[in-house]
């Protein structure tokens, strides 16, 4: 059991440059992190009809993910129960069984073994098939049409774990009709630890100006005045915020849309946000049209402005897949989707020229803990700690400006929390107090800084 008080201060704001290198560290994130979290596996409107699928990743577990004839939605371990062949090897379809490749088994969308060959003449009839249905997800839900799995029976319920959460959520997930994904997702391998562009995605935007300097010069519009932090706005550009669970964000006032060449998504948001301060609030309204920097605890990102939406699968403590769908509004028209989508690839697609900035960053944060001495160093996120502090309207914890290191901070605290606790049970004991050391380091921050 790794000793996680040696990895992570939460007041301090300092973490050991083992999280991102480390067997033992990864294996037990793999229990204890995506063992136990709600993890995202699809949206509802990618599996629309009865059989439609699409196979999944929780941590390093396969699973497929089916919509039942009653509307529902089902996951499995990927897993045949006979001698463990991958059962479905296709990445989306729609079926009525899926057969093993190896033997023949076959297993109906509801998972259970509905038929095996040579079950009289080999088994002589006396084969229990109900006991060897596939292994069951233990939780599916979906929130606003966004589907998640979650292996540990004990868990809270998605929208409590999704928890102040899901009050910022619901600003573009709710706040015009709902949001979708548009798939199949793009996928790619990145040679770094899936923790790496986690936390890149939920709070640095620290990192903009300096790494894509030259990207947002060509891309042009109003952020690259960003270019080289030439043109940082520092009063009133934006927030931080953390959740209960580890989710958060960055967003910038008035982004949304920025990094489009064509003014049609600005147009859009401008004419929606009145709908959204009527639903939601100001607040709301207000943060509808900001580019927010995102993450969903533990391995889900987004940029909602940009709107690309990712999944960094482990694989190995030093490698992920990456998989990337775009975050449309239902509401937007055909013509706009498609505009959305084209500009999500350009930026933030395989191949995006945003893309390709960062991953050579996060593989190299990654790959320079390979040396022992280089491990045993620390890594600071103490950014605006000073300012961390509870608002009297928003929920969690909330940072003073976009560029600022609140949700790092965050981020951690549930991480090193999870890594530690026995189970659920143990995090639930913690909920009144969950704040308190994130208040506590904004106080040692000031006696820094006094
Ligand atoms: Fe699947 Fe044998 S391993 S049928
Ligand atoms: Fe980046």
């Amino acid at each position: 059991m790794v000793d996680v008080n040696q990895l992570v201060d939460v007041a301090g704001g300092v973490q050991s440059k083992r999280v991102f290198w480390d067997q033992e560290v990864y294996e037990q994130e793999l229990d204890r992190v995506f063992g136990r979290c709600w993890l995202f596996l699809t949206h509802e409107s990618l599996i629309p009809n009865a059989g439609d699928f699409v196979t999944a990743y929780m941590g390093e577990d396969k699973v497929l993910v089916v919509r039942q004839r009653d509307g529902s939605i089902k996951a499995f371990l990927n897993s045949c129960t006979h001698r463990g062949n991958q059962v479905c090897h296709a990445d989306s379809g729609n079926a009525k069984a899926f057969t093993c490749s190896y033997h023949g088994w076959s297993f109906g969308m509801d998972g259970a073994l509905a038929a095996l060959p040579l079950e009289q003449s080999a088994y002589y009839g006396k084969f229990d098939k109900a006991e060897w249905g596939l292994r069951p997800v233990a939780k599916v839900d979906s929130y606003r049409g966004f589907v998640f799995g979650c292996f540990d029976p004990q868990a809270p319920s998605l929208p409590d774990y999704l928890g102040e959460m899901g009050w910022y959520l619901d600003t573009w997930m709710d706040g015009t009709g709902g949001a979708e994904l548009v798939g199949p997702p793009m996928k790619s391998i990145l040679r770094c630890n899936w923790k790496v562009p986690s936390e890149n995605f939920i709070g640095d935007g620290y990192h903009v100006g300096w790494t894509h300097a030259a990207a947002i010069k060509v891309l042009g519009g109003p952020l690259s005045g960003l270019a080289g932090n030439a043109e940082i706005p520092f009063d009133d550009a934006g927030l931080q915020v953390t959740s209960r669970h580890g989710h958060g964000f960055g967003v910038i006032w008035d982004g949304v849309g920025l990094i489009h060449n064509d003014p049609a998504y600005r147009i859009y948001a401008a004419e929606k946000q009145p709908e959204v301060a009527a639903k939601l609030g100001d607040w709301r309204a207000k943060l509808y049209m900001g580019h927010w920097n995102a993450g969903i605890f533990p391995n889900c990102s987004y940029l909602y402005g940009t709107n690309t939406f990712k999944i960094w699968n482990p694989r190995g403590p030093n490698e992920i897949e990456v998989w990337t769908w775009t975050l449309v509004e239902k509401a937007m028209s055909p013509e706009l989707k498609r505009e959305v989508v084209k500009q999500a690839i350009h930026s933030f697609g395989t191949a995006g020229t945003l893309e390709s900035d960062d991953g050579e960053n996060m593989e190299t944060c990654t790959w320079s803990n390979r040396g022992p001495q280089t491990r045993r160093g620390r890594m600071n996120s103490q950014m605006g700690q000073v300012n961390d502090t509870e608002h009297p309207e928003l929920p969690g914890i909330i940072g003073k400006n976009f560029i600022g290191e609140t949700s790092y901070r965050g981020f951690y605290r549930f991480w090193a929390e999870l890594m530690e606790a026995k189970d659920w049970a143990a995090v639930r004991a913690n909920d009144a107090t969950w704040k308190e050391p994130l208040i506590k380091g904004a106080a040692k921050a000031q006696g820094r800084a006094a």
